[in-house]
């Protein structure tokens, strides 16, 4: 009696506990970091490595990281661990499966179709187009393959000369399908056992990353990039770096830099500025430093993926390329990975300061931490400049949604001037696309707000 009334008791727990997990999703997350703890002694240990940046040397591991090594990466606490690194690679691992799973979900949706319907399914080739899509994936995750062997190799090469982090290394490595043989990576044999790692999050990212190659290196997208890059360059060389003034220590921060094509063009136009790029997005972060150093060609099908508002299918899957030959590194670059709030100069002399944000701002949770971040770097510098160009399309949960008059009566309020102010909302003057896909049948444009804005309160 008191057993079946206690097993009856366990029961109820247990489908309480199951209610709530297939209903609450912070519940869900709760309980599977708790699985994974629990499991996982490895990520006990890799959760307190942390990244730095550009050189992906790993610290911290086993001790804690000094105020020397922090410096060293410019992102101040915050700074992304291991974790955050494997597990987006992970995701790009999975960008092919993924890819192919999808348009099987598609081929079987239209299989429930039978009869007339079924017999010209098979007329037109459609499942033939399924077929020639999931070529076109296998073609991108060639791409990314590339992307996740040189990140190893760069992991690899920074830290190896740290034998316990080499031991992590190789574990990461072997996820991946690779071995590190006399100081090199080789892949393991096909027939080799690899495990089983799944991610969390989700592929719209990956795909993003992907597209974003091509918005900032393939001469395709130079129409979206070349009207901002235009305004940026335009008004620092006639409105903050005076002629002839080659003394002047000025530092351009380019915070939410995607893959890095603005601060790049930035870094070679003005090859005595130091640049400091700053991205949050592991993905981006990773493409961003692939596309630095990689230094060949990549064909990528960005539209591949995209079934609505394709007009044929060779439009679908066409390819671009990212031109990344002619995009060498340059000395006066520092691309770093963090949150852009954590972000402090190397140094507090510097004549000028100029924040760089192109398709930024709306991406604030609380756009008064991104004004409070961007204001704090007075403390470093005589003066400080904020160029901006961009929409307000607002998303991540914003805290507030202003108006571009509403933004500009706040940064008159918290002591910014503007030295100019424009809006570029003329369809018939030509809007701004973003990975915008010009030969299909939906395509999406911006209107900017372009702004130029110095800093005037004295703290
Ligand atoms: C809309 S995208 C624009 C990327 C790039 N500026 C462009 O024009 O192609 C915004 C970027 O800001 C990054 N981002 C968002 N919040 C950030 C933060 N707090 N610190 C650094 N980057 C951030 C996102 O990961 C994303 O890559």
């Amino acid at each position: 009696m008191v057993g079946s009334l206690a097993s009856n008791i366990i029961l109820a727990l247990v489908v309480v506990l199951m209610t709530l997990l297939r209903q609450n999703k912070l519940f869900q997350e709760w309980f599977l970091s708790h699985l994974e703890k629990l499991f996982s002694k490895k990520s006990k240990l890799t959760q307190k490595v942390n990244v730095l940046s550009p050189s992906l040397k790993l610290v911290g591991y086993k001790t804690s990281v000094t105020a020397h090594q922090s410096n060293l990466c410019k992102i101040n606490h915050g700074i992304p661990t291991l974790p955050d690194l494997t597990q987006n690679l992970i995701r790009l691992h999975e960008y092919r499966a993924r890819g192919e799973g999808y348009n099987s979900l598609l081929f079987r949706r239209a299989r429930q179709l039978d009869g007339t319907a079924g017999d010209q399914l098979q007329e037109l080739g459609y499942f033939t187009k399924l077929m020639k899509n999931n070529e076109s994936i296998r073609e991108n995750a060639g791409v990314i393959d590339k992307i996740i062997e040189f990140t190893l190799m760069k992991l690899m090469h920074s830290n190896e000369h740290n034998k316990e982090i080499m031991e992590e290394i190789e574990k990461i490595c072997a996820e991946h399908g690779y071995k590190i043989e006399d100081g090199h990576l080789t892949q393991l044999n096909s027939d080799s056992v690899f495990p089983i790692v799944l991610s969390r999050g989700s592929q719209n990212a990956v795909h993003e990353a992907l597209a974003h190659l091509c918005r900032d290196f393939s001469s395709y997208y130079s129409k979206e990039r070349d009207p901002l890059q235009k305004f940026i360059i335009n008004r620092i060389r006639h409105h903050v770096v005076r002629p002839g003034a080659m003394k002047e220590k000025i530092l351009i921060v380019t915070p939410g830099a995607g893959v890095g094509g603005l601060p790049h063009a930035l870094a070679s136009t003005f090859p005595n500025i130091q640049v400091d790029s700053v991205e949050l997005s592991a993905l981006m972060y990773v493409c961003n430093l692939f596309a630095l150093e990689y230094k060949h060609d990549v064909k990528i099908r960005p539209f591949v993926q995209q079934y609505s508002g394709q007009t044929v299918l060779n439009n679908q899957l066409r390819s671009l390329w990212a031109d990344l030959s002619k995009f060498n590194s340059c000395d006066n670059l520092d691309p770093l990975w963090g949150d852009f709030t954590r972000y402090s100069p190397d140094a507090k002399d510097y004549d000028k300061i100029i924040i760089c944000s192109a398709y930024f701002i709306d991406t604030a949770e609380n756009v008064f931490e991104y004004l409070a971040s961007i204001e704090a770097l007075k403390e470093y510098c005589k003066e400080l400049h904020w160029i901006n160009v961009g929409p307000l399309k607002y998303g991540t949960k914003p805290l507030v949604q202003f108006t571009g008059d509403e933004l500009g009566r706040l940064r008159k309020i918290r002591g910014w001037k503007d030295l100019v102010e424009t809006y570029e909302v003329d369809s018939s003057k030509g809007l701004n696309g973003y990975l915008t896909d010009y030969e299909s049948m939906y395509q999406g444009y911006y209107g900017l707000l372009k702004f130029h804005s110095v800093f005037e309160r004295s703290n």
